[in-house]
């Protein structure tokens, strides 16, 4: 059996103003009217076997989320759902994920743990390196799946394999680093997926995180669960989720398990990590120019306009970022697009 597990909680705060804590990144729309959120449940539920989706999320997104599925679910595949009091990062989700799949599924099923965040424009591509993935997590490895990188990006994991073993997995290197391993040409980007039996996440838990395990162990066991019509819930109980460490799969897996493979892939993808990134996924006029909704430009160049409600007027500018949202609006130069979270950092500051 092969387990969808969607994880759905980073607020994406370099996508503000359409990014924010109660509309946070995964339910963007994009230019067809489908979210990030829908595209990656509808990918999901295509792939063979596939008997459920599971769903890891904040508890205020519950309702939000189902109505985002609804829509897209048209066989009323069953969905169940892990609900987070609070974000305490993805090894936690990761472990209470496990530990249901456990229980409700068996400890040989196969977990297919998907961020809610990402773009992917070669279903086809993501669905056959899928299969192969299964087959190496069947045999007991921790499954990556490896993006050929394109620039020294510091958010992202770098993996240096050997086929589909994984030599070394370094987790957001500085940028020196990040610059070594793109020359060297013997890196892939981690894209964030994972493929991997129950059993061997257990078991590398047990080995390299324990105090998530025992901790999520305590908490599922504490925390009630609600069966209904082609519908599972369980609500972590803060009590005893509090105890969890905050730190993700990477860090507290990837980069120390001595049984990591990767499968490369060449599937479109895109974490969409910033307006920059995002208005990429448009192709531009002959000034450079992309729009989405309405603008009136005059000597205008290399601009990203977002108005799907007002018509925004630009002249003589070159470069900007304008994102306009009924109660905010977005002003920035695209080559520093990655700032865009200093705006949430402040917002978060100022309460
Ligand atoms: N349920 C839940 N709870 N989901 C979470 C939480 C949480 O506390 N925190 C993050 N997520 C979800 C996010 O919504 C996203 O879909 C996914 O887990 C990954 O989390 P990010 O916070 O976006 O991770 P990252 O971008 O810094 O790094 C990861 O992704 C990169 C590729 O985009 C790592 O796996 C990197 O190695 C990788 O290169
Ligand atoms: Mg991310």
């Amino acid at each position: 059996v092969l387990l969808p597990v969607i994880l759905c909680g980073g607020a994406g705060t370099r996508l503000w103003p359409v990014s924010r804590e109660q509309h946070p990144k995964p339910f963007m729309q994009l230019a067809d009217g489908q979210s990030l959120l829908q595209k990656t449940f509808a990918r999901a539920a295509a792939l063979p076997g596939v008997e459920q989706v599971l769903t890891v999320t904040n508890r205020e997104l519950l309702f939000k989320t189902k109505d985002e599925y609804a829509r897209v679910n048209p066989n009323g595949l069953p969905t169940a759902y892990i609900l987070e009091p609070y974000g305490r990062n993805t090894a936690p989700a990761l472990a209470a994920a496990a530990l249901w799949a456990e229980q409700h599924v068996g400890a040989d099923a196969t977990l297919l743990v998907l961020a809610a965040d990402h773009l992917i424009t070669r279903p086809e591509a993501f669905a056959q390196a899928t299969a192969e993935a299964r087959v190496l997590a069947e045999a007991g490895n921790m499954v990556t799946f490896g993006i050929r990188p394109t620039a020294p990006e510091t958010g992202y994991g770098y993996i240096e394999a050997d086929g589909h073993r994984v030599l070394r997995f370094v987790e957001k290197p500085p940028l020196e680093l990040a610059a070594e391993y793109l020359a060297s040409g013997r890196y892939l980007w981690n894209s964030g997926m994972f493929c991997l039996r129950v059993d061997t996440v257990l078991r590398e838990l047990a080995q390299h995180a324990p105090s998530v395990l025992e901790s999520l162990h305590d908490c599922l066991g504490a925390s009630p669960q609600i069966e209904g019509a082609g519908q599972m819930q369980v609500e972590l109980q803060a009590e005893t989720f509090r105890y969890a460490p905050d730190i993700s799969i990477d860090y507290a897996l990837m980069e120390n398990s001595r049984n990591v493979a990767v499968v490369p892939c060449d599937i479109g993808w895109s974490d969409i990590g910033s307006w920059t990134a995002l208005s990429e996924l448009q192709t531009a006029d002959d000034q450079g120019n992309r729009v989405h909704g309405e603008a009136l430009m005059h000597d205008v160049h290399d601009c990203y306009v977002q108005s799907p409600q007002r018509v925004v007027g630009l002249v003589g500018v070159r470069d900007l970022i304008v994102v306009d949202t009924p109660d905010a609006v977005l002003v920035a130069d695209r080559r520093h697009a990655q700032d865009v979270r200093q705006i949430t950092a402040q917002l978060k500051a100022n309460g």
